[in-house]
């Protein structure tokens, strides 16, 4: 990066430089300061000299907006190839993406891994916003003997899951699902262990329906994501977690402890991702 820079940017041009870039399969997504939208072809040209391999470099404003639903940004192709179909490989596995359509990002990859170890035998899980299947996936490879409910509303993401699903050769432990969340936990109520819910932007509306689709009569997990504004050095866990306790632990008959909470990523100026790991009893 620091390399990327000095090539091609003049000292004032460091300032607002290139805030960050993602390599996902042969695609690379650089985020970049509105300043620098003039010089994106020359930047783009310096990027494939460091890396001769990107078939396709495209450019995302640095706080672009997101599609509301489904989390995809618009995308400018400034280098190479406009298909923005590619096939990603992490720990293991093959995620296969077509990022004008559905949301991917590799900064999730600790992430998804860190869920994944948490996993035990035996255990029946929902994703509730799976995208292309990668949790899901990581955590059918990493511990065979689960079963996945994978349910995601993108008609684009629910195809890429199933075929990521073949292509991992996860079928019948991964069951993919096209559908609204809080439609599909209805007929899924009481059989989780554990409940997975990666959007941070509106998972709290979900809880309820979350929690119904517990198992009642043990200890489950529910691996909560949410928006925390604050510097690193504040405590960006508590707001979310009395929001979550405002939300679920009105019933008397609810035992709600944080088992591990992270920083997952930062998403803007003071702005974070952050993960509750909510272990819940009915007692
Ligand atoms: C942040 S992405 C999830 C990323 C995914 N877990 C991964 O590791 O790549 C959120 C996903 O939730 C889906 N989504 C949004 N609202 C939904 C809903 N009501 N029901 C089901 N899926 C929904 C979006 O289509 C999107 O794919």
């Amino acid at each position: 990066m620091i390399a990327i820079r000095k090539n091609i940017l003049t000292e004032p041009e460091l300032k607002n430089a290139i805030h960050s870039y993602d390599i996902i399969g042969d695609i690379i997504v650089i985020r970049l300061h509105p300043e620098l939208e003039p010089e994106k072809e020359r930047i783009a040209e310096a990027f494939h000299a460091f890396y001769p391999k990107a078939r396709t470099i495209v450019a995302v404003p640095l706080h672009s907006h997101t599609e509301e639903l489904y989390r995809t940004r618009a995308l400018d192709v400034i280098w190479g190839a406009a298909k923005l179909e590619t096939t990603h490989r992490e720990y293991g596995c093959i995620f296969k993406v077509d990022l004008e359509h559905v949301f991917f990002s590799p900064r999730l990859s600790y992430e998804r891994q860190r869920v994944a170890q948490k996993v035990a035998p035996g255990d029946t899980i929902i994703n509730m916003f799976s995208g292309v299947g990668c949790f899901s996936i990581l955590i059918a490879k990493t511990q065979p003997q689960t079963t996945i409910y994978s349910i995601d509303v993108n008609p684009y993401a629910y195809e890429y899951m199933r075929e990521n699903v073949a292509l991992n050769k996860v079928e019948g432990q991964v069951i993919p699902i096209l559908g609204d969340a809080r439609t599909e936990l209805d007929k899924l109520e009481g059989v989780a262990d554990r409940v997975l819910m990666p959007l941070p932007e509106d998972a709290y509306s979900f809880l309820p329906a979350a929690v119904k689709a517990l198992k009642t009569k043990k200890e489950c997990m529910i691996h909560f994501y949410a928006v925390s504004t604050g510097s690193r050095a504040d405590n960006l866990f508590d707001t979310p977690f009395e929001r979550v306790k405002d939300i679920i632990s009105c019933e008397d008959s609810l035992r709600l402890e944080v088992e591990e909470k992270r920083i997952v990523r930062s998403v803007g100026p003071r702005k974070y991702h952050v993960v509750l790991d909510l272990r819940i009893a009915f007692v």
